[in-house]
């Protein structure tokens, strides 16, 4: 938990103190509002033993508490994604480990700053623990109680809010798949929109969609015994007259690849294949909790991709809810079937004003871009420019990648109208797949989030992130759809 105040009392066990270079340099630590403190800060920074530098640390104890001196680097230099990653380190130091309430003073005011920080802290500590055994009862760092130095701001408070979404989808992605199922992501929606008035909520399922013809997803879901689910939850912040925005996630609970069964090294992860629908019941989280002012239709198309007797198999041909055929020809292509006939549900019966789907759709794309940037395409400039606006602000990073005419006659089949596949070796096969999706949208307005490399770390961490899912999109889309307040 964060809370915020303009002078704490400094009367806590521990204090995170930020200072920079120039702060450092012209000795002001005036931000440091206890006269004993700012006293030990300064005899340490008088002796030489402390600089200010990126991510430099010095634990002091001072007044009977622990002082953590944290280096935020140079003024300029030092970017918002490493002030992160610092506040990142400091909070999870040991100097914490058995310290739960923390204030922390921040080396400027700056409303970036700020934000920073608290993401630093709330992105940054999360921890998917689990599974994991533990041996000393410590409470974990993103439970911790943190006192930040500055006066409150309904921009930090719904910054803390904002986290708590990315929190939940991160919780969906690195759950087992067996957890996270259709059902779950169902009930999970429900839980969140139970009681709201502004909200209604449509489910496909099974028999649904074989009433409606959203035979795409269907097929894809023909090997799992979990039933499939098109989720669609109509939001309305706005005057009914102002446009929705339909967000669409990717919600594949498990991709074994299908009868293209996925060789060892490229399945250990693919529990992660709902992150798209995670995303978006992330963002409707924060939707409800900031009663965001707009208009939004929060879409997941959850299915799983099996193998077994009943999986659907390469060389089927399959018509979509849009009338439009569709041959197999890789049954791991299976993202582009679900989003397809969700893209075409939505827009003929809601018809919204655009469209932005997540998903982690294609390998391709993370040959194309590798881990930190989101890949964008979209048939419309100025959606594609507010979207790149707004990953700039929040540091969910978004890359744009090429859509033009020609590329409509790489996804077309001899014996259908299309092939789920592309070009031959799979050449720009982040951009062939979405050009798959837009032909399942007409005239509206499309955006599609390619978010296959950035929506889980399969490592030690990268930036402020820890190992697993990251939450991509979630800070993106609460940030753009509250712009429309
Ligand atoms: N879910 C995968 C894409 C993926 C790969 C996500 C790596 C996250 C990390 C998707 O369904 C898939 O397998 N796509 C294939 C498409 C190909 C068969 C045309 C791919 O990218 O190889
Ligand atoms: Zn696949
Ligand atoms: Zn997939």
């Amino acid at each position: 938990m964060i809370r915020f105040q303009a002078s704490p009392k400094f009367d806590k066990a521990a204090t995170f103190i930020l200072l920079d270079k120039t702060q450092i340099h012209k000795k002001s630590f005036n931000l440091i509002t206890n006269a004993t403190l700012r006293d030990a800060v300064k005899e340490i920074v008088d002796a030489g033993q402390f600089h200010g530098e990126e991510r430099e640390t010095f634990p002091i104890v001072a007044n009977k508490k622990v002082l953590l001196l944290v280096g935020a680097g140079e003024p300029g230099k030092t970017n918002l994604t490493t002030l992160r990653s610092i506040v990142r380190q400091a909070a999870l130091s040991s100097c914490f480990k058995k310290i739960n309430d923390i204030e922390l003073v921040p080396h400027n005011r700056e409303t970036e700053t700020v934000i920073a920080i608290i993401e630093g802290i709330l992105i940054g500590t999360y921890s998917w623990d689990k599974y994991r055994k533990t041996t000393e009862k410590t409470v974990r760092p993103i439970e911790k109680n943190y006192i930040l130095a500055v006066a409150a701001k309904k921009e930090y408070e719904d910054a803390v809010v904002t986290c708590q979404g990315v929190s939940l989808t991160r919780n969906l992605i690195n759950e087992n798949a067996d957890i996270v199922t259709s059902e779950l992501m169902e009930s999970t929606v429900l839980g969140l929109v139970r009681g709201k008035k502004n909200v209604a909520v449509e489910i496909l399922g099974k028999k649904e969609m074989k009433a409606k013809g959203l035979n795409l997803h269907l097929a894809v879901n023909q090997g799992s015994p979990n039933e499939p689910k098109l989720i669609i939850v109509k939001y309305t912040g706005a005057a009914k007259n102002v446009g929705y925005t339909a967000v669409v996630g990717k919600g594949v609970t498990f991709d074994t690849g299908g009868l293209n069964l996925k060789p060892t090294g490229h399945m250990e992860t693919m529990r992660s294949d709902m992150s798209g629908a995670a995303a978006v019941i992330g963002t409707l989280k924060n939707a409800l909790a900031l009663n965001l002012k707009s208009n939004i239709i929060f879409v997941a198309a959850v299915a799983e991709n099996c193998i077994g007797s009943k999986a659907f198999k390469p060389g089927d041909v399959f018509r979509g809810y849009n009338g439009k055929t569709v041959e197999i020809l890789n049954t791991d292509a299976e993202g582009r079937l679900v989003l397809g006939d969700a893209l075409a549900y939505v827009e003929k019966n809601y018809k919204p004003s655009r469209f932005i789907d997540l998903a982690t759709l294609t390998g391709a794309c993370v040959v194309a871009l590798g881990y930190d940037y989101t890949g964008l395409v979209s048939n419309n400039d100025a959606l594609a420019n507010e979207i790149l606006a707004h990953a700039e602000k929040t540091d969910d990073r978004v890359w744009r990648l090429p859509s033009y005419w020609e590329i409509k006659d790489y996804v077309k089949s001899e014996i259908a109208d299309l092939k789920n596949v592309g070009l031959p070796k799979g050449a720009g096969g982040a951009i062939t797949a979405a050009e798959f999706l837009r032909s399942f949208v007409n005239d509206t307005p499309w955006a599609h989030l390619d978010i296959a490399g950035t929506s889980f770390v399969d490592g030690k961490g990268r930036f402020y992130y820890g190992h697993g899912a990251t939450g991509s999109g979630v800070r993106l889309l609460t940030s753009l759809l509250k712009s429309k307040e």
